[in-house]
């Protein structure tokens, strides 16, 4: 089968990797890459000297099968919209797009020119919350009563996006593929400390039809570098930890138990502490996973895991979000 070209555009502090991973695909090769930034078309053209490097979209386009699209947020929708123009299937990095309108626009373009364009919800692609999924869809952890989740460091510092907008994408799209669910009312708060106007810390509430709440930690104000999301169901509770170099899924045999011959009381209620099992987890690098799939996806035709419709939702969820901020928390019907 024919090595599909790739192109990146945008190869900046994370469009790198992509450019890497790209680089050393299999099935693939980088055909091109795009950048405004003299010096990082610089920084690219002595890497890879056989790849294409140009300052114009257009170029790149004319010389690739599929487009990584990496560069500033505010770019994202246009980029994908010209890529689609082009028919050229597009992995658009998060977040997807700023506005709900913009996300709308790019799904819409899709469908109606049938060009594929993939969401850049890299967490799907983490075999950890894959295992995880199934343990949730599977029925293996009960009922799922609620979950939540913390991305807090100290940086990156954004000047073009709040935390919400630079760490939210991956755990609100991470919520909703875990749960198979999107929430029915948002609510956030959040403070801007070191630039006016740009929260550097969020807490996010989103509430599900299902009676799940899912609570959301954003911050690059922390003395802490965490990545964790607990999950907690009726059976079974499970931490999955990004930190932990080997052992990132942890179930617990935790639960509170109410036998059935009892009725409501209280004291009926008995703690369940049982085993803790660690789930041997494939170490797969979700990047070079995300990258593969988007091949199969440009090459085959295979539908996106993350597809533009996720894109949108994930975004519906962030501008409810906003508004919810800018609203001092209060919650948001989606
Ligand atoms: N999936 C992840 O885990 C992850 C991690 C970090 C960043 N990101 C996302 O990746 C995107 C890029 O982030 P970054 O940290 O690399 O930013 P960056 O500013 O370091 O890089 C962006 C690059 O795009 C170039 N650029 C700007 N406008 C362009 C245009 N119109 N055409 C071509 N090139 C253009 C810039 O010169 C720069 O080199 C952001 O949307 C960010 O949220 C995703």
């Amino acid at each position: 089968m024919s090595r599909l070209k790739l192109g990146v555009i945008g190869a900046g502090v994370w469009g790198k990797n992509h450019v890497r991973t790209a680089a050393g695909l299999a099935d693939a090769e980088l055909a091109a890459v795009c950048d405004t930034d003299t010096k990082v078309r610089d920084r690219v053209a002595r890497q890879y000297p056989v790849t294409h490097v140009t300052a114009d979209v257009v170029d790149l386009l004319g010389r690739v099968d599929g487009v990584i699209v990496a560069s500033p947020a505010a770019s994202h929708a246009r980029i994908a919209l010209q890529c689609v123009e082009a028919g050229k299937p597009c992995l658009v990095e998060k977040p997807f797009a700023l506005t709900v309108r913009d996300a709308e626009a790019v799904a819409r373009s899709a469908a109606d020119r049938k060009v594929s364009v993939a969401a850049g919800h890299l967490l799907v692609f983490h075999p950890a919350v894959e295992r995880l999924r199934a343990l949730v869809q599977e029925g293996e952890l009960g009922k799922i009563f609620y979950l939540y989740g913390l991305r807090v460091n100290l940086g990156q510092i954004r000047a073009d996006e709040n935390a919400l907008w630079s760490f939210g994408p991956h755990d609100v799209s991470m919520a909703l593929y875990l749960l198979n669910d999107q929430p029915i009312r948002v609510a956030a708060q959040g403070r801007s400390y070191l630039q006016p106007g740009v929260e550097d810390v969020v807490f996010l509430t989103m509430e599900f039809a299902s009676g799940i709440l899912a609570h959301v930690q954003l911050s690059w104000l922390d003395p802490h570098k965490e990545r964790k999301l607990t999950v907690v169901g009726a059976k079974k509770m499970v931490v999955f930890d990004d930190m932990e170099p080997r052992e990132k899924l942890r179930i617990y045999d935790k639960g509170v138990d109410r036998p059935p011959e009892y009725g409501s009381y209280g004291e009926s209620l008995a703690i369940r502490e049982g085993d803790i099992f660690i789930p041997k987890i494939p170490n797969i690098e979700p990047l070079a996973a995300e990258l593969s799939h988007f091949v199969r996806v440009a090459r085959d035709g295979e539908v996106p895991r993350a597809s533009a419709a996720d894109g949108v939702r994930v975004v519906r969820v962030l501008d409810a979000a906003t508004r919810s901020l800018a609203a001092g928390g209060t919650p948001v019907t989606l």
